[in-house]
């Protein structure tokens, strides 16, 4: 069967979701973000893309620093509010208890279980977003949220956008073993 060319209204592809938090004008503000990455390995550098009129932006410009963190299924109501009402109008830090880290500048949520603190590194200006590109200079986590000091998937149960249908979903069971599982696969050797 043929593939369908099926427009873009709305990428289809799993998109992680994960709170900004920043420091505006002296108080913290969260934003929800779904476009976020890795871009850099050594050292590690993430990348979030914002849209320019973002209230959200003028905190990373002020301090150079923003943080990342990532709520469990059960904050999905709150992380939905986060990403609708613009800390421009509302005091969305009341929904938290806010920490701080190294930075002093990027404030943190506690009831996510996994945090990063970013240090920005450069700023791309694409046509209707800023990318920001930040350095990790610290992640934190709850010792239920470990195994072996390790952050667990399983145990931090972060969920995923389809911006297609605009709905949240879980992100399932374990499949496999990541960089062995394929080795069961063969093709013919160039
Ligand atoms: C699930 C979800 C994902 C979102 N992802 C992004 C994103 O990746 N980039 C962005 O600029 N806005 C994104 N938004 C929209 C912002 O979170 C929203 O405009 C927010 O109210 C801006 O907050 P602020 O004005 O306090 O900065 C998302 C919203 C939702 C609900």
């Amino acid at each position: 069967m043929e593939k369908l060319e099926v427009g873009l209204n709305g990428c289809a592809f799993p998109m992680p979701c994960a709170i900004v938090g920043v420091e505006v004008n002296d108080r913290p503000n969260y934003l929800t973000i779904a476009w976020l990455t890795m871009v850099n390995s050594k050292p590690p550098y993430l990348g979030i893309a914002l849209g320019k009129t973002r209230y959200t932006n003028q905190g990373i410009r002020e301090n150079g620093s923003f943080s990342v963190n990532i709520p469990s299924s059960n904050m999905v109501e709150v992380t939905d509010y986060c990403g609708v009402v613009s800390g421009d109008k509302f005091d969305k830090a009341q929904k938290f208890t806010t920490f701080y880290g190294k930075l002093k500048t990027a404030p943190m949520i506690k009831e996510c279980p996994y945090n990063l603190e970013c240090r920005l590194i450069e700023t791309v200006e694409l046509p209707s977003n800023q990318f920001f590109i930040g350095e990790i200079v610290a992640g934190y986590a709850d010792e239920q949220y470990l195994t072996n000091g390790v952050p667990d998937l399983k145990k931090i149960d972060p969920f995923v956008l389809s911006m297609a249908h605009a709905r949240y979903f879980g992100i399932g069971e374990y499949l496999g073993k990541a960089w062995d599982i394929g080795k069961k696969c063969t093709a013919k050797k160039k």
